[in-house]
């Protein structure tokens, strides 16, 4: 096991940012898990083993939300800027700089 995700002494961290530190290192694992299953669906020819693949992409998904929402219920300003820039019609870019500016 590794201890890579701590960029400053870990003993000096709380145990609070551990444990955010260790749910953003799930959230990247569960991303890279998406994509491996993503490239590896792209490239399969068999259709059962690709529905195989694309139910455990689906887990994956899950996996992700679980770990955004707890993070975002932690850090409430960026549960405003993912408010403003999730589940919304219009300009990505234009949708991330107002919601930037108006998340204090
Ligand atoms: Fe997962």
């Amino acid at each position: 096991m590794g201890f890579d995700q701590y960029h400053e002494p870990p003993s000096e961290l709380s145990e609070e940012t551990r444990t955010f530190a260790r749910m953003i290192l799930g959230l990247i694992e569960e991303a890279e898990a998406i994509d491996w299953y993503e490239q590896r669906m792209s490239v399969e020819k068999d259709d059962s083993a690709r529905a195989i693949m694309a139910n455990a992409q689906k887990e994956e998904f899950k996996h992700f939300s679980m770990d955004l929402e707890w993070l975002l219920r932690k850090r409430p300003v960026w549960r405003r800027i993912a408010k403003g820039v999730l589940f919304r019609d219009g300009d990505i870019v234009e949708l991330g700089e107002k919601a930037e500016e108006s998340a204090d």
